[in-house]
């Protein structure tokens, strides 16, 4: 497949796979949580579409919020320093309360996302990621459901982005650049 300009893309994870997992992520939860209402929350803009197929994979009354942070620094890696810039609208204190994220890299937002989370008393908070980079952890954050573990790359598509690109894409693909 090919990129914008010089960029290279090289596809990962084919959309039959990412679909084949979400189902049966979204069995799990359906029989960790049997019997019970889980609150799903979203981490904009990254895990939208994971969200979206995932909901539809949860047979159980779901109910849905979105949260969005920002991470200052480069548009490859995250400096750390987390920002809340669009709150829950809704309590989620007693709810049990499933975090939805893209991808699981150093660890930061997601530990900064937990800790906030945390302090306003959920009956339970899980994690559920769709992609896992073990290799460049940070933080320690134990993620519940977990779609693939992945090499060490830089990788667009399926919501995840490139400086606002590649989002659209239906599978998730390695992206390469130009040597500067
Ligand atoms: P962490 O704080 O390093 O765990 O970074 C998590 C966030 O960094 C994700 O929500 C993504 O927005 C972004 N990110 C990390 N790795 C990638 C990648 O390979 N492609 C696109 N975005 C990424
Ligand atoms: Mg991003």
């Amino acid at each position: 497949m090919s990129g914008h300009g010089q960029e290279h893309l090289r596809i990962l994870l084919r959309r039959g796979a990412i679909q084949r997992r979400i189902r049966e992520l979204g069995g799990q939860i359906t029989k960790d949580f049997k019997g019970q209402r889980v609150h799903l929350i979203g981490v904009l803009k990254g895990a939208s579409i994971f969200l979206s197929d995932l909901i539809r994979q949860i047979h159980l009354e779901v109910s849905l919020d979105f949260m969005a942070v920002s991470s200052y620094g480069h548009d490859k890696q995250s400096s750390g320093q987390v920002r809340l810039t669009k709150d829950l609208d809704t309590s989620i204190e007693g709810l049990n309360v499933i975090l939805v994220e893209d991808i699981l890299d150093t660890g930061l937002t997601l530990s900064y996302i937990q800790r906030v989370l945390m302090q306003r008393r959920p009956r339970v908070l899980r994690i559920a990621a769709l992609l896992d980079k073990p290799e460049r952890r940070i933080k320690e954050v134990k993620a519940d459901y977990i779609g693939f573990q992945i090499p060490n790359e830089f990788v667009v598509g399926y919501g995840l982005d490139y400086a606002e690109r590649y989002r659209n894409l239906k599978d998730v693909c390695i992206l390469s650049m130009p040597p500067k």
